[in-house]
């Protein structure tokens, strides 16, 4: 399947953030070796939308630091796609010469967050933005523009969505194939996603182009999902293992999991086309790597079989192998 190729109305993209969002807030350094498993994994599970890494400073986010080595790595797969954050041209010559074909840009609702995420406001972002932009669309990447603390910011308080919208619609002109809203420190709710969604359709940004990157610090993520589908969005962030956050947003916890999102989208009965166990099983990577355990929901609970009412999957709390002490045993 092309990502990028129009969809049924029943399916779901799931946009796979775990190596870079997931990661990049991780203190403990991770062996690129390591960080190329675990996007394996997540090809294996199904995933068709993976964001690799970032090309920003190296003193921002250390933990990417390894974006020029892993890229040309990433494991060449049929329909996958590997979008990697690129802030400025310093960023797009580096992702250009590591291979990349697809990227995000980022800037925010609120000029607060932005000036500590890229000491920048959001206007000199957008500006920052614009030559990453054409220079992608003259090479014919795939092109995501991220308008963080869309709902919320950690610095300035409750966010209007006629402001993010505002912003998704300048990153529409500069030409994003898709506007993703996060909210960066998890703090929306069911009516305000609905309240986005239909403020940005009736702004002018469709909806097939229109993704959502929830983190669950509130426990609100998935209950947003169900808002965003009635909505009419077709696309969500998540992350296996749960893991996330921005060392720039104070307060944020993990990423919606993409454990969680599966579940809920199975038994939902939405299309999406990635496997939960082998999701589960990218999850438990990620909880060894880290060496610490990592307690979603579902990666705690397995799934479940209506059939026979019995859980179903490997939980990540179990130990990968060995000694019967998991990661739980030790928290
Ligand atoms: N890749 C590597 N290095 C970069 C770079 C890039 N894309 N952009 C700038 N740099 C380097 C410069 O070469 C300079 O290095 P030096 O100090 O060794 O000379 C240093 O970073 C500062 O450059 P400057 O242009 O002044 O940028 P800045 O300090 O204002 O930082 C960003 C701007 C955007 C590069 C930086 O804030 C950043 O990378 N932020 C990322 C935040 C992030 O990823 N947050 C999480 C995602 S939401
Ligand atoms: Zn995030």
């Amino acid at each position: 399947m092309d990502p990028g190729s129009p969809r049924s109305p029943d399916r779901v993209r799931i946009y796979e953030v775990g190596p870079r969002d997931g990661l990049q807030n991780e203190a403990a350094p991770i062996p690129t070796a390591a960080k190329l498993r675990y996007v394996e994994l997540l090809v294996a599970a199904g995933l068709r939308e993976i964001e690799a890494t970032s090309f920003v400073s190296p003193r921002a986010i250390p933990q990417l630091a390894d974006a020029d080595e892993l890229v040309p790595r990433l494991p060449a797969a049929e329909g996958v796609r590997y979008p990697v954050l690129v802030p400025n041209e310093r960023g797009m010559a580096r992702a250009e010469a590591a291979g990349a074909r697809a990227l995000a840009v980022f800037t925010a609702a609120t000029d607060a967050f932005t000036e500590h995420n890229v000491g920048m406001t959001v206007a000199a972002s957008l500006d920052a933005a614009a030559p990453v932009l054409r220079r992608a669309s003259d090479l014919g990447w795939w092109r995501r523009g991220y308008v963080s603390t869309a709902f919320g910011c950690p610095y300035t308080g409750a966010v209007e969505p006629a402001r993010a919208v505002e912003v998704g619609l300048r990153l529409l002109d500069l030409g994003v194939d898709e506007v993703c809203f996060g909210d960066t420190i998890g703090v929306a709710v069911p009516g305000q996603v609905a309240a986005l969604t239909g403020a940005a359709a009736a702004g002018g940004i469709p909806l097939e182009r229109i993704a959502f990157h929830f983190h669950d610090t509130r426990g609100t993520a998935l209950a947003n999902v169900a808002a965003g589908l009635d909505a009419g969005v077709r696309c969500f962030d998540a992350s296996a293992g749960g893991t996330g956050g921005c060392p720039y947003a104070p307060g944020a916890a993990g990423n919606l999991a993409t454990e969680d999102l599966v579940y809920f989208l199975d038994a939902s009965g939405w299309s999406h086309g990635v496997d939960l166990e082998a999701v589960l099983a990218a999850a438990r990577f990620v909880a060894m790597t880290l060496a610490r355990p990592l307690l979603t929901k579902v990666g705690q609970a397995g799934g479940w079989d209506p059939a026979s009412g019995r859980p179903t999957g490997r939980p990540t709390t179990e130990p990968a192998a060995g000694p019967a002490t998991g990661p739980l045993g030790r928290a």
